[in-house]
């Protein structure tokens, strides 16, 4: 599992390996905006305030992602065992 702390909402979830964040997120009934689930498209991007990002996305450029200040939540994940905290 890794974790993720949604910053405005005061939560944090535990997500397995097999899960993706949004998914996560809908199971926890917590609101989520996304389209094509597949990184491409941009709709669920996400504004990271810690943590060390493992992007699986296409839609953020290699330069955006370096920076490790945002997130597509739909396919990227954090390590396993550690946190990441999403400004949702
Ligand atoms: Fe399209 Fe995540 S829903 S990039």
């Amino acid at each position: 599992d890794f974790y993720v702390t949604f910053a405005r909402k005061g939560v944090t979830i535990a997500i397995p390996k097999e899960m993706s964040i949004a998914d996560a997120m809908r199971e926890h009934h917590l609101t989520v905006n996304t389209s094509c689930e597949y990184g491409v498209c941009g709709t669920c991007y996400a504004t990271v305030l810690s943590g060390e990002i493992l992007h699986e996305d296409t839609y953020l450029t290699e330069e955006e992602k370096s920076k490790q200040d945002c997130m597509m939540i739909c396919v990227s994940r954090a390590k396993p065992g550690t946190t990441i905290v999403l400004d949702l």
